[in-house]
């Protein structure tokens, strides 16, 4: 394994091709294959549903990749419990432990400082995942790259599911009959790139469908079931039969949000029970999907990004090509798409997800 940080001559010349050559996504022949592959990880909270989602694949990855490419791979897991010295702190670690690359899920997007500082001046590449950086930041260095997905598309296909089930039987939804679409909005974390252009997405979606909207209350629930159901429950005594729609951010939330319905009486299947949306697609929200409990979720890709982040790990160290069909755009971002999830394609989907 190639020590960046202590490389003279030659290797350091190789390097200069290596980087000039477009930070390891283009075959360099001067470049030496890696024996090992030590990557540290680090994420904003582990008891995060999706997130944990995404890290089981990552570890299920990287045990079939030791075999496609004959070569031990290490990793150190860490979780930052939602503190960013913490995570800070971890860097310095997998420096010390020597990893030839980092994936970080910053706990705190818009203080990537630090971590960006030490990845340069120690020459150790950094992947961030799931929580995106502002761009400035990401192009303070060649070797910073980014893998997620793209947080718009999630928003606006939330709203067609609801479109969709509008165009087919809007009566059952406008429970009130006034032809308004009275709302209840979950949201993520305030100043989470997710939240913020999840919720403005798909309100976007559904009045350039033609409907019209009317904004009960709108709550953060920080991605967790807990408080999400706790907020729900005050929304229920509020608000009552006059909630047609729950829009949440992620299906943590919305099945916070089936929680307190059922606590309050309110049992799916009936007239009372609204439409809820997630958005992931984790195993919970797709069998709540299944248990008509949800009308829709959008997957989040766990999968393919676990996929991409140890493809793109293994590009960078070793200089060879990046997979055909994953793109790195602008030389940096790989992004999953999402994929709307209804009763009516969840069985293709779950197939699609055991291959
Ligand atoms: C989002 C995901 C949420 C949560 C969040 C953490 O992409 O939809 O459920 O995991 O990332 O940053």
């Amino acid at each position: 394994m190639l020590n960046r940080r202590k490389e003279t001559g030659l290797l350091a010349a190789a390097l200069m091709i290596f980087i000039l050559g477009g930070c390891g996504t283009q075959e360099d022949p001067a470049q030496e294959e890696p024996k090992n592959l030590k990557i540290g990880v680090s994420v904003y909270d582990q008891y995060d549903t999706f997130m944990a989602e995404v890290l089981s694949q990552f570890q299920a990855y990287t045990r079939e990749k030791e075999k496609d490419w004959g070569i031990p791979i290490t990793l150190d897991i860490q979780d930052a419990d939602q503190n960013q010295l913490q995570q800070n702190k971890q860097m310095d670690d997998f420096i010390e432990e020597g990893c030839d690359i980092v994936c970080i899920n910053m706990v705190d997007r818009t203080d990537a400082s630090s971590i960006i500082e030490k990845a340069k001046s120690n020459d150790i590449p950094v992947i961030f995942y799931n929580r995106e950086l502002v761009k400035e930041d990401l192009e303070r260095w060649e070797k910073l790259y980014y893998v997620g997905a793209d947080a718009f598309q999630s928003g606006e296909m939330q709203g067609q599911i609801l479109v969709e089930e509008c165009r087919k039987d809007f009566s059952s939804i406008d429970k009130n009959g006034d032809g308004v679409l009275q709302y209840i909005m979950l949201e993520g974390e305030a100043g989470h790139n997710d939240s913020m252009i999840r919720s403005m997405a798909v309100i976007q979606e559904i009045t350039e469908s033609g409907y019209v909207v009317e904004k009960l209350a709108d709550e953060i629930a920080n991605w967790n079931r807990d408080q999400a159901a706790n907020k729900m429950a005050s929304f229920i005594e509020d608000y009552g039969d006059r909630i047609e729609v729950v829009l949440a951010n992620n299906d943590d939330m919305a099945l916070g949000a089936v929680d307190a319905l059922k606590d309050s009486g309110i049992m799916p299947g009936t007239e009372q029970w609204p439409m809820i949306l997630g958005i992931d697609g984790t195993d919970v929200g797709k069998k709540a999907v299944e248990k008509g409990e949800f009308l829709g979720t959008v997957l989040n890709d766990a999968r393919g990004q676990a996929r991409g982040m140890i493809e793109l790990a293994w590009s960078i160290v070793s200089g060879r090509p990046l997979e055909s069909d994953l793109e790195l755009q602008e030389g940096k971002y790989i992004r999953l798409p999402y994929r709307k999830v209804t009763s009516e394609n969840l069985s293709e989907i779950q197939a699609g997800q055991t291959q």
